[in-house]
């Protein structure tokens, strides 16, 4: 059952503000007032779920090379702060087991999307709905799953059917509505730079919640949500919540 959605979802974290995919990201979130953040998950070489967006380390670390070829402990030396600004020095990667426990404590709803790096996407949906599943409380509200990758979704269904599921789409696949009857999602993950009036007209038919990424100014996420969206995946809340006449505490 999709608990429910907030209409602003911190993305990576709070990505304007705080080194994405990082427990800063998190905590920032929670001081901002927000209710629930989106982040992305994937598989270290020796099989660890954590915190990544990129297949690679160059972007959001001070390493370079690729995820899925270095160990936790390796990855874990990486500073994933300091590239974003000195404030943030020392950060680490965090692991998802991590990351959930400090969602948890903090109150704050979570949007797991499984970004697996290239190759990885069924194993790599496997493991995270398995480190997700031992670390859940029974008082926390259920995860959304996401993923753009058919694959990871197919496996959420199988592994956690329970946990609600979110699929992410850029363009709308040919085989739609295939699509839909295989993974039964409980909320369409829209990008918002990729849609005609048509698909969303048959986006809204599905009836289905439509979250919509990345939202980054007031006027656009004004009009999204009179338009029919539901709850709005940003950057940076503080810019939106103005004009969906929302106070961030
Ligand atoms: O889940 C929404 C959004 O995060 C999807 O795109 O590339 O930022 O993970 P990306
Ligand atoms: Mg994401």
């Amino acid at each position: 059952m999709l608990p429910p959605l907030p209409r602003l979802i911190g993305h990576r974290g709070v990505a304007a503000h705080a080194p994405e995919n990082t427990l800063a990201g998190i905590r920032w979130a929670h001081s901002a007032g927000l209710k629930m953040i989106e982040f992305d998950a994937k598989l270290t070489g020796d099989d660890e779920a954590i915190l990544m967006h990129d297949d690679t380390l160059d972007r959001t670390t001070d390493g370079r090379g690729k995820v899925r070829d270095l160990s936790l402990a390796e990855l874990k030396k990486r500073d994933a702060g300091g590239w974003f600004g000195p404030g943030f020095a020392g950060e680490r990667i965090p692991t998802l087991a991590e990351a959930l426990a400090l969602c948890g404590e903090l109150g704050i709803a979570v949007n797991i999307e499984i970004k697996p790096c290239r190759g990885r996407a069924k194993h790599t949906a496997a493991r995270v709905l398995q480190v997700a599943a031992e670390h859940w409380r029974p008082n926390w509200p259920l995860p959304l799953v996401s993923s753009f990758d058919t694959d990871c979704l197919i496996v959420a269904r199988e592994k956690m059917p329970n946990w609600p599921r979110g699929f992410l789409l850029e363009t709308r696949p040919i085989d739609w509505h295939d699509l839909l009857s295989v993974i039964q999602p409980a909320t369409l993950n829209v990008g918002d730079t990729h849609w005609s009036a048509s698909d969303w007209a048959d986006y809204r038919a599905t009836h289905l919640p439509i979250v919509v990424y990345t939202v980054n100014d007031g006027d656009r996420a004004r009009r999204l949500i009179d338009q029919g969206a539901a709850a709005l995946i940003t950057d940076d809340p503080a810019l939106l919540a103005p004009a969906l006449g929302i106070r961030l505490s």
